[in-house]
């Protein structure tokens, strides 16, 4: 196959099982808990944002295919700023890496998207083939975060503080697998994110700290066995372990990458 023969079109509902498993194995399975892409929900999330564009009109969700209409890649990507896309993720099969099927993925949708003037995204540190597509699109990094995890300290006594629309969390967590959720909302509003049935996300540093809280989401969710947290990569977390680091990566040469399609 050469990638002149590929086609790249919008995503449709039948895709979404295909895009989930193809996510799933590009991933170090140790990382998968932390991902909501991962998450066995997340075929019903996507559906959602496939089945109604018009609620979500930056966000693209592509697939690459071949003369017979086979898929061989995906690309999600949105707006993020002003001028600025954001590609969220990228995965091309195994059978047809290396072709320019991920390239292509990019440049279509930059075909499409005239106004923008750069692109970011972010990329694990180790995932090497990923890198080097990106330093041959000129992408560089701009910035880097840190993933630290903990176990849940399981025994901490739960403050009596309440979770804001407990309804519509548990509702989110059923149908998706996941879902955020703020504690004590009129007060010190901690944010957390639950994935699947045992990670607790915390967005900052107090998250992380804040026992009280995380006894308060453990109660709704009684699996919860671990904690983590994405930081600057400057912050250090006593009593975490770095699971992996993260680059956040800029290209201004979105006109040169058009031309190369
Ligand atoms: C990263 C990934 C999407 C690349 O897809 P791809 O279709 O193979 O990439 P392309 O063929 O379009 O490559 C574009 C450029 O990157 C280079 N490249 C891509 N993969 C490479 C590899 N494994 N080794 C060396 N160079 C590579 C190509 O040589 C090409 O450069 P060139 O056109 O100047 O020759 C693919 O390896 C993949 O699906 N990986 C798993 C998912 C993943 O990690 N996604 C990124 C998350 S941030």
């Amino acid at each position: 196959m050469s990638a002149e023969g590929v086609r790249v079109r919008p995503a449709v509902a039948e895709d979404l099982p295909w895009v989930a498993d193809l996510v799933r194995d590009s991933f170090d399975d140790a990382l998968l808990p932390y991902l909501i892409a991962a998450q066995p929900g997340i075929v019903s999330w996507w559906s959602t944002v496939v089945e109604h564009p018009g609620s979500f009109p930056t966000t693209r969700f592509s697939i690459a295919v071949d003369g017979d209409g086979g898929r061989l890649g995906y690309a999600e990507l949105k707006e993020s700023g002003e001028r600025t896309g954001f590609l969220s993720y990228v995965a091309v099969s195994h059978a047809a890496r290396g072709q320019g099927v991920a390239r292509r993925l990019i440049a279509d949708y930059l075909r499409d998207e005239r106004h923008l003037e750069a692109m970011e995204l972010d990329v694990f540190e180790s995932n090497q083939p990923a890198r080097r597509l990106y330093d041959r699109l000129g992408f560089e990094e701009t910035s880097r975060t840190t993933w630290w995890g903990a176990p849940l300290e399981v025994d901490a006594p739960r403050a009596d503080l309440p979770v804001a629309d407990l309804h519509a969390v548990l509702a989110r967590h059923r149908a998706y697998g996941f879902t955020d959720l703020v504690v004590d909302p009129g007060g010190r509003a901690v944010r957390f994110g639950v994935m699947g049935d045992d990670v607790l996300r915390c967005f900052s540093v107090d998250a992380f700290s804040d026992l009280a809280a995380q006894a308060v989401v453990r109660d709704v969710f009684p699996r919860l066995s671990r904690r983590f947290a994405v930081l600057p990569g400057d912050v250090d977390l006593p009593g975490a372990r770095p699971l992996v680091q993260s680059l956040r990566l800029r290209s201004h040469h979105v006109a040169e990458l058009l031309e190369d399609a």
